[in-house]
């Protein structure tokens, strides 16, 4: 890109927007404007008028201004559905009604804002001062470090205007996990405490994420050290959209439309058992990118598996040792596999308003809505009833598992080795013999966790894996069905410790 502005192009840009006619047709710019009627829709302004800029004097500047010097991401947001926002609005005889103006333009109503096509042309539509904030004095002395306009990823850029009943998303992301850091966790990231940023952040922290996987900085553990939870981004909009540029990602978006997603909102991969792969996010769509295993096989003792492996789940895989490769659920991808947005159909649906019957659903909560399901199993109802279904079905597989789990420590030799450990390390009684030492198991020494044979190793871990990350079983049910199956099975037939 070039650094400097080529000022005769700004200039003559200038003497243009001077040398046209004022259009009149407008009230000011108090911010409270009368409501005027629809206009012809032309994308002029209407009454044979040429827009102009001559009301372009204040703050902003207008993109195409920005363009001199950021010219690849002016190129890119011309694309964009952003860039046409007042068109969509002259399409439909709204170009020029107050009422909605102001997210369709730049600083409508404001000083030195959008007024009209005939005065203030080249502040149509969301521009990048919509989400930078005025940026005429940075244009005007770009080497001046001070005047520098912001950059945020949080989602209060975008709530400015994806609010409201018509589009909650804001809101409804608000009422999300993404939209706070894991609260267990701020405490680390405000310490700059070493090793937690740049391994949980991965995941958890949208600063984080932004900085080192989009940007690919090296950032250090202490990026986020004296912040507050609010001031930290989680798994902001910036993070799953590119605000600049359409990307394609998008599976079935609507005619004209591309959602602006940063990752593939469909990916298919063939199931692993290697634990390397498993966590590799580039096997996976948008919400693979973090939703995926980490870390652990059924040989660790001293944690469960993260509740973080939907995506694996989803394809059908479970991690195994390099020790002992052999699968311990057969892989088998889901009959869900192939629904058109794979996890976006059931956690991000959509449906428009209907004004006085029903609100819009943004599918910004990210919870699980029926409305996906329809295309499939018929209607809403019916899908939610399979579901419960299948819940009640899983929910007394989890019971057998971990009734077979206990019963293996109800045995007798189980009873007079896990009783002497839980007296010498604290632990309530023999009950959850069988669990990580992060659950109050056998504590991880030679006489502990070492003993517990593998058959309950596997259940476990299996139990853990599914019960997190199966979706009640709607992401995979014939494999979760199967390894709640197995693991009822390896359980019953555990040895004894010896
Ligand atoms: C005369 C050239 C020029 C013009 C015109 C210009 N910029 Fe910049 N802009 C720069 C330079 C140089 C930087 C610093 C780039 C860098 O650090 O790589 C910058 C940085 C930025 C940044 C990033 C700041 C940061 O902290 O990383 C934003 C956002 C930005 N400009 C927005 C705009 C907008 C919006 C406009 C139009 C109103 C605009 N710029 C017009 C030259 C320009
Ligand atoms: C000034 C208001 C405004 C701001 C700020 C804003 N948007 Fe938008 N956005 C709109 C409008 C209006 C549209 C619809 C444009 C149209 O269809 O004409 C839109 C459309 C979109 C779309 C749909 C694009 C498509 O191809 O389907 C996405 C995605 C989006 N915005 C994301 C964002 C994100 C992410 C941010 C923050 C980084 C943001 N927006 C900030 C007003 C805004
Ligand atoms: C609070 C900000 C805001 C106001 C005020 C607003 N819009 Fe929008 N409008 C948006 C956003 C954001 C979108 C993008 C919605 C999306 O894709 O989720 C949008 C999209 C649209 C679209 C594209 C159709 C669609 O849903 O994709 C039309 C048409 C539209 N607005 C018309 C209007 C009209 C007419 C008014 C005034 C009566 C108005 N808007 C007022 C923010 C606003
Ligand atoms: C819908 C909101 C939105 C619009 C419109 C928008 N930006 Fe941005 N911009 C962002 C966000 C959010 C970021 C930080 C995330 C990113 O880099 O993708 C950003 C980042 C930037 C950066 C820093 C990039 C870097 O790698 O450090 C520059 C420069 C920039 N924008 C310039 C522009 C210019 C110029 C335009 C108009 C042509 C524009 N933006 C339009 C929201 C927006
Ligand atoms: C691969 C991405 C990823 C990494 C890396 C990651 N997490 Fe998570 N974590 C998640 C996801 C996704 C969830 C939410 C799962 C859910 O709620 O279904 C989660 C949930 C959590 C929870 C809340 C759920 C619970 O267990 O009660 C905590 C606490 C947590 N993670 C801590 C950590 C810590 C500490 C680290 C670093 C040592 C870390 N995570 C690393 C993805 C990750
Ligand atoms: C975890 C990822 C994720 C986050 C965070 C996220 N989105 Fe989305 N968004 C999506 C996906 C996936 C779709 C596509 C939905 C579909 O296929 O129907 C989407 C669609 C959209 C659309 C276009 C469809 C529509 O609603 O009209 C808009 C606009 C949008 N998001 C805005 C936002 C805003 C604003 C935020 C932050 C408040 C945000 N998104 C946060 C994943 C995300
Ligand atoms: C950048 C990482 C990231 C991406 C991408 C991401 N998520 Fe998440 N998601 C998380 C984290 C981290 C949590 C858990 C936060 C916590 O527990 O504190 C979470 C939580 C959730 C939850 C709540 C789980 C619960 O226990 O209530 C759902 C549902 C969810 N995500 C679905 C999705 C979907 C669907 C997508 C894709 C559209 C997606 N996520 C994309 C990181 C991500
Ligand atoms: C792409 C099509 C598709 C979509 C979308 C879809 N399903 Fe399914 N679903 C299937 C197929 C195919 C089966 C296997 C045949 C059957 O049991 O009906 C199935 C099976 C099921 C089962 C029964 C599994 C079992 O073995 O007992 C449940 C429960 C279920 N789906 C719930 C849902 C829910 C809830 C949604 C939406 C949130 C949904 N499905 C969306 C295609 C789909
Ligand atoms: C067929 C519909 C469907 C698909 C596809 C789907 N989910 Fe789910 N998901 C569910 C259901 C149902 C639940 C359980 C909700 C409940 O019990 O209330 C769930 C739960 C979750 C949870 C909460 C923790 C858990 O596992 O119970 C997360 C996180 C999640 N899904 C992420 C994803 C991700 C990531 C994908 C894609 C890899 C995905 N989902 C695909 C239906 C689906």
């Amino acid at each position: 890109m070039s650094k400097f502005p080529r000022k005769s192009s700004l200039h003559a840009m200038i003497v243009i927007g001077l040398s046209l006619p004022i259009f009149l047709g407008m009230t000011g710019t108090t911010g409270c404007p009368v409501v005027p009627p629809p206009d012809d829709g032309g994308g002029g302004g209407g009454g044979g008028v040429t827009p102009g800029d001559s009301g372009v004097t204040g703050k902003f500047k207008g993109a195409s201004v920005c363009m001199q010097c950021h010219s690849n991401i002016h190129t890119d947001w011309v694309g964009t559905l952003h860039s046409k926002a007042l068109e969509t609005l002259e399409a439909i005889g709204q170009g020029t009604n107050a009422n909605c103006l102001g997210c369709h333009t730049v600083g409508f109503g404001e000083e030195g804002g959008y007024v009209d096509r005939a005065t203030t042309n080249s502040l149509a539509g969301v521009q990048c001062e919509n989400c930078h904030g005025g940026a005429a004095e940075h244009a005007m002395n770009a080497s001046d470090e001070s005047l520098r306009p912001k950059v945020s990823i949080m989602a209060d850029v975008c709530g400015q205007c994806h609010t409201g009943e018509n589009h909650p998303n804001f809101e409804d992301w608000g009422m999300s996990k993404h939209a706070a850091v894991e609260p267990e966790l701020v405490p680390a990231f405000a310490a700059g405490t070493a090793g937690r940023l740049n391994t949980c952040g991965k995941c958890h922290s949208g600063d984080f994420f932004y900085r080192s996987i989009l940007k690919g900085e090296t950032v250090p553990d202490n990026a986020l050290a004296g912040l507050a939870s609010e001031q930290m981004a989680g798994i902001t909009c910036a993070i799953c959209h590119n605000p600049h540029a359409k990307t394609g990602n998008a599976a079935t978006p609507e005619d004209g439309r591309d959602y602006q997603l940063r990752f593939p909102q469909i990916a298919f991969t063939t199931p692993t058992t290697d634990l390397t792969m498993a966590q590799d996010r580039t096997r996976f769509n948008l919400c693979g990118q973090c939703h995926h295993t980490r870390d652990r096989v059924w040989t660790d003792s001293s944690r469960e598996p993260h509740p973080s492996d939907q995506a694996n789940v989803f394809f059908g895989e479970i991690p195994s040792p390099a020790m002992f490769p052999d699968p311990i659920v057969p892989p088998r991808a889901s009959v869900h596999l192939n629904a058109a947005e794979q996890c976006s159909t059931c956690h991000v649906a959509r449906k428009p308003i209907v004004e006085g019957v029903a609100p819009a659903v943004s599918g910004h909560t990210f919870e699980v809505t029926y409305i996906g399901c329809v295309q499939c199993h018929g209607s809403e109802e019916a899908a939610e009833s399979k579901l419960n279904g299948l819940k009640a079905e899983i929910d007394v597989r989890l019971a057998l598992v971990e009734e077979a789990l206990e019963a293996w420590s109800a045995r007798p030799a189980q009873v007079t080795w896990c009783g002497a450990l839980a007296a010498a390390t604290g632990c309530a009684s023999v009950e959850h013999c069988w669990e990580f030492t992060s659950e109050c198991g056998p504590k991880n020494d030679a006489g502990g966790q070492g003993k517990i044979p593998n058959n309950i190793k596997k259940a476990r871990y299996i139990l853990y894996y599914v019960r997190e990350g199966g979706g009640s079983g709607a992401h995979n049910p014939d494999f979760v069905r199967e390894a709640l199956m197995i693991a009822e099975e390896l359980a019953l037939t555990a040895p004894d410790v010896p």
